[in-house]
């Protein structure tokens, strides 16, 4: 499928979905907003953030997915040492303000330095430092709506817990008898690792890091983004007793992700040897992507 720019690049930043998440979510204590107040927060931003779930739901289809699967996971489009990824990521410049947004490996410093700071094992700082790794996705051209937003299964009802479930009418999946019940292609309680995610940043890191990271840390990778299942518990019907207590792990991470950031930008050049040590002990020299 051929997209426009427009479609391609909704967001001025890929930054305005993970902000839009926070006003969704806000940290704990402060009382969640409403459904409507939500949906009429007053911010221009939220129109090209509803534009980008527009797109997300109407195009991220059963097919679509095993499509990406099948272009992305040969892991044929570029080999690399993990901290040149992380310097190849940081070359995602967007129309955003650079003044006022933290670039990328800032975020996953901030993310991987909140855990360290709390004394959780080395393996869940390192997770933390390499969770939005697959967001290189973007620099291969890919649409933002197949790299950041909410993710879902797919190949099965969408729930309407999702993120503005009325742009799925749109989904031809939606009309479609095998994929449009409960359970779609899956048996009940199948479990996740038989269930096809929507297509991301998450799914792609995942496959990337399958054989070298601890399965808690995986869990994390692979599951960040899906919301509907961490936050509004919509789909237990798929996951068996496994994925809840691996989840437990997920809901661990989730708020690393969400609430570390400060604007005081990390100290990269001090951090640096501590992260090229975990590299070290967990992964190997290079990664292929
Ligand atoms: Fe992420
Ligand atoms: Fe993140």
């Amino acid at each position: 499928m051929n997209f426009t720019q427009a479609e391609i690049a909704p967001l001025a930043s890929i930054e305005e979905w993970e902000d839009d998440i926070l006003v969704r979510y806000p940290e704990a204590e402060k009382p969640a907003k409403s459904k409507e107040e939500y949906r009429n927060y007053d911010d221009p931003k939220r129109e090209t953030v509803k534009e980008f779930y527009r797109l997300n739901h109407t195009y991220q289809t059963y097919d679509f997915v095993k499509q990406k699967q099948a272009e992305f996971l040969k892991f044929d489009k570029k080999e690399m040492p993990i901290w040149d990824a992380c310097n190849f990521l940081n070359t995602l410049v967007d129309d955003s303000d650079p003044d006022t947004d933290l670039d990328q490996l800032q975020h996953l410093l901030q993310t991987s330095e909140a855990i360290r700071a709390d004394g959780h094992p080395d393996w869940f700082v390192l997770t933390g430092f390499l969770h939005d790794l697959g967001k290189v996705l973007c620099l291969f051209g890919e649409p933002q709506w197949a790299v950041v937003g909410d993710t879902f299964p797919v190949g099965c009802q969408h729930s309407d817990k999702i993120v503005y479930p009325e742009f799925f009418e749109a989904n031809p999946d939606s009309k479609d008898e095998r994929y449009n019940t409960k359970y779609g292609v899956y048996e009940p309680n199948c479990g996740l690792r038989n269930v096809d995610m929507s297509w991301g940043h998450d799914e792609y890191l995942y496959q990337i890091m399958k054989d070298y990271l601890p399965e808690p840390a995986l869990y994390m990778i692979r599951y960040h983004s899906f919301y509907s299942q961490h936050r509004e518990h919509a789909y237990d019907h798929l996951m068996d007793a496994h994925d809840h207590e691996m989840f437990e792990w997920v809901n661990k991470f989730n708020p690393y992700d969400l609430y570390s950031k400060v604007p005081t930008p990390p100290n990269v050049k001090e951090l640096k040897p501590y992260y090229e040590e975990l590299f070290a002990k967990y992964l190997p020299a290079t990664l292929k992507f």
